[in-house]
């Protein structure tokens, strides 16, 4: 097992990560080196708000969704006045920077690229993330929605617009539905604000359809025989009428014709039921079963979302970007050995610097000295 060799293959790590008054650690200073790292200790010790905290440096509400002053250190009544997340990136081509995000006094969080403000684009282009989360383990037999969050967050690490887009759609929609139950079902404003919303829904679909075939073929052409090949499809009104051939401009024209016809309908459930891209689906069969992966057992639709978390890596690589960090929480439960070797083995391929947690340092053994160990207990961490 061997770190990948391509010299030109460009890789976000971090070389360092400080902490301060973040959940449920007073301060904490990590310095690593560019090996996955893996993070052990018992239930409730801080493993996840570690990860958590490198999303939020990230576009986005980091990987709880937590609101801003959620972070923010508690100890029985007292709270502390302001919780700080600062990372030294590493890099091999000379461009560090330094990321910064935190929350002080009731003002929004602020992040900041080398004491900058930053955009959106900025930060996902210098540490481009993927995460992982227990709660993923049941992804394809749980809600759509969570299945359609996820993919759109793997969608958004190659594709930062992405995020925007999304962002754009659905501020659109929820002023639609607010304009359709107060009974304004027939408004000049509500064509325009439904003609904006094709043009950010059919960008949506578009993106989505362009980044899902780009991972079936980084699926498809995956050499290890540990994770399942996966066949993805796209279930949504817009995605198929552009898979089928057709223009953007007709493809927004459909759309906009679909929710003029269905605002009374959407007006009396008081949600948008209309086949806009917010309804759309990720289907994912396991090739080999020829089974949908809904039916398949607990462990076996893990190894199928590892392999869609890895392929998106591998995808970002190929094509230009940076092999992302990947934020692993609790990746290893429910893999035997075999897999976890699997895992260890495809994320020392990738290069990936893997922020890996578990209850147990055995569970990250087949990493030998090719990543760095740490035990986390009470909040804090040694090696
Ligand atoms: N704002 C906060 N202030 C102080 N402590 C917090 C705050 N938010 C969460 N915690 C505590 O941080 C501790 C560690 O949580 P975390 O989710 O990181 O645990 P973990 O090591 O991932 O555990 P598990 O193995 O169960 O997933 C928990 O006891 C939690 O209650
Ligand atoms: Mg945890």
């Amino acid at each position: 097992m061997t770190r990948h060799s391509d010299e030109t293959r460009k890789t976000a790590s971090l070389k360092r990560l400080r902490l301060t008054d973040f959940r449920n650690f007073e301060t904490l200073d990590l310095d690593i080196d560019a090996r996955p790292v893996c993070l052990a200790g018992p239930n409730g010790s801080g493993k996840t708000n570690i990860l958590e905290a490198i999303s939020l440096l990230a576009p986005g509400r980091g990987l709880r969704g937590a609101e801003t002053e959620e972070p923010l250190r508690r100890i029985g009544e007292t709270v502390a006045p302001a919780w700080a997340v600062y990372a030294e990136t590493l890099s091999e081509t000379g461009d560090e920077a330094t990321l910064a995000s935190g929350f002080l006094d009731g003002r929004r969080r602020q992040t900041r690229m080398d004491g900058k403000p930053a955009s959106r684009g900025e930060l996902a282009r210098c540490l481009p993330m993927i995460a992982l989360l227990p709660e993923h383990d049941r992804l394809f037999a749980g809600p759509r929605f969570d299945r359609l969050k996820f993919f759109d967050r793997l969608v958004a690490a190659s594709d930062p617009s992405h995020g925007e887009t999304l962002g754009n759609y659905e501020k659109l929609r929820s002023r639609r539905q607010r304009l359709l139950d107060q009974g304004r079902v027939d408004t000049d404003w509500l064509d325009a604000l439904e003609t904006d919303m094709a043009g950010h829904g059919v960008a949506l679909a578009a993106g989505r359809l362009h980044a899902l075939a780009r991972l079936q073929a980084a699926i498809d052409t995956a050499e290890d025989g540990v994770f399942p090949k996966t066949d993805l499809a796209l279930d949504g009104m817009i995605e198929a009428a552009l898979a089928e051939g057709a223009e953007l401009r007709d493809a927004e024209d459909q759309l906009i014709s679909v929710l003029a016809d269905e605002r009374g309908r959407d007006a009396a459930a008081g949600r948008t039921l209309t086949r806009g891209p917010h309804r759309s689906d990720l289907g994912a069969r396991h090739r080999e079963k020829d089974q949908p992966a809904s039916r398949c057992s607990t462990g076996e639709q893990k190894a199928l979302i590892i392999r869609l978390v890895l392929a998106q890596a591998q995808s970002l690589a190929s094509y230009g970007g940076k092999v992302p960090l990947l934020l692993l929480d609790e990746a290893c439960a429910h893999l035997d050995a075999k897999r976890r070797k699997g895992l260890a083995e495809a994320i020392l391929e990738l290069g990936a610097q893997a922020w890996l947690t578990g209850v147990e340092s055995s569970l990250f053994s087949a990493f030998g000295e090719q990543a760095q160990q740490f035990s986390v207990e009470q909040g804090r961490v040694s090696v």
